[in-house]
């Protein structure tokens, strides 16, 4: 069933079948679409979560293994405080709406990020969501909530340095998979594709070890404008991508590395 409805989506969308595995969103523009429409900066919110449900489901329905959102950053709590507060309340509705919606297309929860900045209730309805979805099988969603891919960074040195303190670790072994195995995103795949809404060129301390082979795609659409026909856009402009990674391509366009 599920590949009958992926394979008839990937037709419908006229995609090949060499999708991402692991897609990564900086949700921006919320604030620009509102104040666009002389809105408060929070319908732009609100807006911006209903882009979600649209684009988790297909994602799902692709086979794409994992989708991680950036929701909130550790900078943005410098945000006016009821800014924060709507944030977080939104963030508390979203959960309560959305895990019968998960459930039925199988996606499993997950956050990365400092959970325990959040307020505890917003903690509690994350735990209980996680719980939920813990036995699902199909997408892994990830939201990145007081995320900062310095301080994920930061944490796995902490994480390394105390392994070598205990004499579990020699530091002459330390590779660069010791520190991808201490990150937050460890156990998910490879993030293959970045995409950032409304423009901005820069990653705002997003993924920053996991971006380093990541194609990018940045579009000046402002998020809750970002809908099921601009994903699957990107999705075309990535399949359209040769990844070398440093290597060369052959004719046929596969990849080849110069020191095998
Ligand atoms: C992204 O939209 C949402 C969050 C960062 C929480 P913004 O609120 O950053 O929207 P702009 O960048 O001001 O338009
Ligand atoms: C990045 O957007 C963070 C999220 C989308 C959650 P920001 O709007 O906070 O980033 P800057 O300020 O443009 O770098
Ligand atoms: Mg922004």
């Amino acid at each position: 069933m599920q590949t009958f409805k992926k394979n008839s989506l990937l037709k419908r969308y006229r995609l090949k079948s060499s999708l991402p595995k692991h897609v990564a969103i900086i949700m921006d523009g919320n604030g620009r679409w509102a104040k666009k429409r002389h809105l408060p900066r929070i319908a732009g919110h609100r807006a911006g979560a209903h882009s979600i449900r649209e684009l988790v489901r297909l994602a799902g329905e692709l086979g794409i293994e994992a989708l991680t959102l950036y929701a909130f950053s550790t900078e943005n709590w410098k945000r006016p405080p009821h800014e924060v507060r709507l944030l977080m309340q939104l963030l508390k509705q979203y959960l309560r709406n959305e895990v019968k919606e998960l459930l039925e297309n199988n996606v499993r929860l997950q956050t990365i990020g400092r959970r325990q900045d959040l307020p505890l209730e917003i903690q509690k309805e994350l735990e209980k969501s996680i719980q939920a979805t813990a036995h699902c099988t199909g997408l892994t969603l990830v939201l990145a909530l007081s995320y900062s891919g310095r301080a994920d960074l930061t944490n796995a040195v902490k994480k390394i340095a105390a392994d070598v303190k205990k004499g579990k670790l020699n530091p002459a072994s330390v590779t660069e998979k010791t520190i991808t195995d201490a990150l937050s995103t460890s156990h998910l795949p490879e993030v293959d594709f970045l995409i950032r809404t409304s423009g901005e060129m820069r990653i705002s301390n997003f993924l920053l070890w996991e971006l380093a082979y990541s194609e990018f795609f940045i579009t000046k659409t402002l998020w809750p404008d970002f809908k099921t026909k601009d994903f699957i856009l990107a999705l075309k402009d990535f399949q359209g991508r040769q990844r070398r990674f440093g290597g060369v391509t052959n004719i046929i366009g596969s990849f080849t590395s110069w020191a095998r």
